[in-house]
């Protein structure tokens, strides 16, 4: 997994709307963590700003779909004389091709997560827009709310999905085929994103970029709702590719959510009891154990 702060990132400006570039497409076959070329499908991921009072230039992504997610803010999105209210919860997914401009309605910045990629043969729909509050029981497809995703009850998402996590709860353990981009961004609370033995703490600004093919789960050991952003290539030519060869994907171990669980919470009750620093979990696991070994006598 790599992770990384929007404000780490290389800012570009296209008139009125600034953007951070968090991730980009790799060069090469594997993923370089310090320049966060890291991507398989996806083009350019990032964060991007509109001010108060303004209005973007008009802008046109010829080869490339867009998915953005406003994370705060309210603003209008003019798509030709047609114009879509935004707010934060608001995902929506602009086709290639399509003319628009963001004006920003409020009195605070209007932020966005954003991803831009090739489209592909799904990829032909048209221009897309949901609130996380209109249907909380339907995924991005429009399918329920199942498998590893029951733990979100938001929905649903176009491109993106705003969902959250609540307290001392965690989104099910599970992969994905190797060569689709998955990538998860905390905008308000605290998560600890687990890969095999490894956890990381993902506060707000941090996005995540995952080895999908290596099981994961994003946790929240506190006593606040985590919201996040969640996006993905999967819609991408490589689902249907995926869809073609299940057998290849490797599955959750038997027994590996109830174990996961139980050393989650002991974690988190060891977090909670001693106030150790949560950026210190990676490096003193073992230390962390022994303090749950003691609270365990105590
Ligand atoms: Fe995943």
């Amino acid at each position: 997994m790599i992770i990384r702060h929007w404000m780490d990132s290389p800012i570009f400006t296209y008139g009125r709307l600034r953007e951070w570039r968090i991730f980009t497409r790799r060069r090469g076959d594997t993923p370089n963590a310090e320049t966060g070329e890291v991507c398989n499908e996806i083009n350019t991921y990032g964060r991007a700003v509109v001010i108060p009072g303004v209005t973007t230039e008009p802008a046109t992504y010829a080869g490339e779909v867009v998915c953005m997610g406003v994370a705060s803010g309210q603003g209008l999105l003019h798509l030709g004389d047609k114009k879509t209210t935004l707010r934060a919860g608001t995902t929506f997914f602009i086709p290639a091709g399509l003319r628009h401009r963001f004006q920003n309605t409020g009195d605070a910045e209007l932020e966005f997560i954003f991803s831009r990629r090739s489209p592909g043969p799904s990829d032909s729909r048209a221009f897309a827009c949901h609130h996380w509050s209109e249907d909380r029981h339907k995924n991005s497809w429009g399918s329920p709310m199942q498998g590893h995703w029951n733990h979100v009850p938001r929905g649903p998402g176009a491109g993106v999905l705003i969902a959250d996590i609540p307290p001392r709860k965690f989104s099910h353990p599970h992969n994905h085929p190797p060569t689709i981009d998955e990538i998860w961004y905390v905008n308000k609370g605290l998560g600890w994103h687990w890969m095999r033995r490894e956890y990381h703490v993902q506060s707000p600004g941090y996005a995540l970029w995952l080895d999908p093919s290596e099981l994961h789960s994003l946790m929240n050991p506190g006593d606040e709702n985590l919201e996040f952003i969640y996006c993905a290539s999967a819609d991408n030519w490589t689902r249907a590719q995926a869809q073609k060869k299940p057998e290849k994907q490797p599955s959750t171990p038997p027994g590996l959510v109830t174990a996961l669980e139980q050393k989650f919470s002991a974690l988190a009750a060891a977090y909670r009891h001693t106030g150790l620093s949560v950026f210190g979990i990676d490096q003193n696991i073992e230390e962390v154990e022994k303090i749950i070994e003691a609270l365990k006598k105590a």
